[in-house]
C-alpha cells in the first residue's frame, strides 16, 4: 500500500522580534496594537518618518520594553544597516497612501514607495530577514460596476494612479527579490480600510469630520464608484496570519466582501449622525478615478483559515464615527489644512 505523505500547506513563521515600517501610520499602528495585544512574545520596532500622514501618539500608551520607535526614512541605507541586523522580520506598511495627493505631487510616492522598498529589500536580503509586503487591491486597475468578476491573486496588474503604479511597482520588486535571492517574502493585497485613527484626508474621516465642524461632506463625480470597506482590525489579523503561516513567496488578497458605492457609504454617514440625506455637496471628480474595487478573498480563507470578524459595516462605521467625536484633539490639528488643499483642487 502506498501512503501519501502529507505535505504541509505552509510554512509557519514564529516570530519574536520584527520591524513594522510605516507603525505610527492609520494602517500600521492598528497592526502595532494588535500585535502587542495578542503576541506578548513578539518584540516590536517601529520605524516611522513621521510625515504629516504618522502620529506618535497612535502607539504611545505601548510604548515601553515591547515597543521601541525609531524615528527614521526607509530610504535611509545606512540606519538600514544598523537597524535590521537581530531582526527576523520585517512588515511593511509605510508608503505615501493617498491618491489625491499622488496626482498633485507624485515625486514623494517614487521615492518613498518604490526606494524605501528597495532599500529595505536590500537590507533583508544582506541580513537574511523574512519580509513581508504590505500592498493594495488598486495595482489591479478597476472592474465595471455591471462586472461579475472581483480580483483574484490572478488578476494582472492595471495600475491606475501615480499612488497605486507606485504600489504595484513595489510588489514588483518584492516578487523579484524572491525569485531571484530567494529572500522569504510573502506579499498582501487588501481592500479600503475604515476604523480609528485613519487621516482626516481619506474618505470616511474626512466626511465624519465635516459633520462634526458644520462643513457639508463632499462626493466626488457620480458618487456610484464602489470600493470594498474592511475593518482595519481584520485587516490586521489577516496580516498575522499571512505573516506566520502563508506560503513563501505567495501573494494573498484580503478582503471581507464590504462593497459599497460611495453615495450609500456617505448616506449611511449622515444617518449615523443625525443628518438629512441629502446634506453634502458633489465636488469635481477625481482624475483617472478607479470606479469599482473588489475582493475574492477565497485562498486567504481556504488556505490559511482567516476569516474577517467585523462583518456588519453600520456597526463599524458607529463605532469609528463615536472615535472621531471623542478625539477632536488626535484630527483637529490636521483638519483645516487637508481641507485647504482640497478647496484649492476644487474637491
Ligand atoms: P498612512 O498614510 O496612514 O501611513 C503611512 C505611514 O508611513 C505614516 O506613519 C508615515 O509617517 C510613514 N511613512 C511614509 N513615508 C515614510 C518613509 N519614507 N519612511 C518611513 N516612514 C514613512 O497609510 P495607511 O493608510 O495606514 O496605509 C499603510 C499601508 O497600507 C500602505 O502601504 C498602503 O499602501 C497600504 N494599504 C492601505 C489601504 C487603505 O485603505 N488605507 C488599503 C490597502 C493597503
Ligand atoms: P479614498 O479614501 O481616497 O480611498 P481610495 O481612493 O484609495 O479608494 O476614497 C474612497 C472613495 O471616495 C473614492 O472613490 C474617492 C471618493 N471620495 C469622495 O467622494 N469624496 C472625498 O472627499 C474623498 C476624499 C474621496
Amino acid at each position: 500500500m502506498v501512503v501519501a505523505k502529507l505535505m504541509p500547506m505552509t510554512d509557519a513563521f514564529i516570530p519574536k522580534n520584527i520591524i513594522v515600517t510605516g507603525g505610527c501610520g492609520f494602517i500600521g499602528s492598528n497592526f502595532v496594537h494588535y500585535v502587542y495585544n495578542n503576541h506578548p512574545d513578539v518584540h516590536i520596532t517601529v520605524l516611522d518618518a513621521l510625515t504629516y500622514a504618522g502620529n506618535l501618539e497612535n502607539i504611545k500608551p505601548i510604548l515601553g520594553d515591547r515597543v521601541e520607535f525609531v524615528h527614521g526614512n526607509i530610504c535611509d541605507a545606512q540606519l538600514l544597516d544598523e537597524l535590521v541586523p537581530g531582526h527576523d522580520a520585517i512588515v511593511h506598511y509605510a508608503a505615501e497612501s493617498h491618491n489625491d495627493n499622488s496626482i498633485a505631487n507624485p515625486e514623494p510616492f517614487v521615492k518613498t514607495n518604490v526606494e524605501g522598498t528597495f532599500r529595505l529589500l536590500e537590507a533583508a536580503r544582506k541580513y537574511d530577514v523574512r519580509f513581508h509586503h504590505i500592498s493594495t487591491d488598486e495595482v489591479y486597475g478597476d472592474l465595471a460596476l455591471d462586472d461579475p468578476a472581483k480580483f483574484t491573486e490572478e488578476t494582472p496588474y492595471h495600475p491606475s494612479s501615480p499612488y497605486s503604479s507606485t504600489k504595484a511597482s513595489s510588489d514588483m520588486l518584492v516578487r523579484a527579490w524572491h525569485r531571484t535571492y530567494g529572500l522569504r517574502t510573502t506579499i498582501s493585497n487588501c481592500s479600503n480600510n475604515y476604523g480609528p485613527y485613519q487621516h482626516v484626508e481619506k474618505f470616511i474621516p474626512r466626511q465624519i469630520t465635516n459633520i462634526i465642524e458644520g462643513i457639508r461632506p463632499k462626493l466626488y463625480g457620480d458618487g456610484l464608484n464602489v470600493r470594498d470597506w474592511i475593518h482595519t482590525e481584520d485587516h490586521s489579523s489577516a496580516v498575522w496570519t499571512i505573516l506566520t503561516t502563508g506560503r513563501l513567496g505567495e501573494t494573498y488578497l484580503i478582503g471581507a466582501n464590504g462593497e459599497r458605492n460611495n453615495l450609500t457609504v456617505l448616506h449611511d454617514i449622515l444617518r449615523v449622525m443625525g443628518q438629512p440625506e441629502d446634506a453634502f455637496d458633489w465636488v469635481k471628480d477625481r482624475p483617472g478615478h478607479d470606479r469599482r474595487y473588489a475582493i475574492d478573498s477565497t485562498k486567504l480563507q481556504t488556505e490559511l483559515g482567516w476569516r474577517p470578524t467585523h462583518t456588519d459595516f453600520e456597526s463599524g462605521l458607529r463605532q469609528t464615527v463615536q472615535w472621531y467625536i471623542d478625539n477632536p484633539q488626535w484630527w483637529e490639528p490636521a483638519k483645516a489644512a487637508t481641507e485647504a488643499k482640497y478647496k484649492a483642487q476644487g474637491q
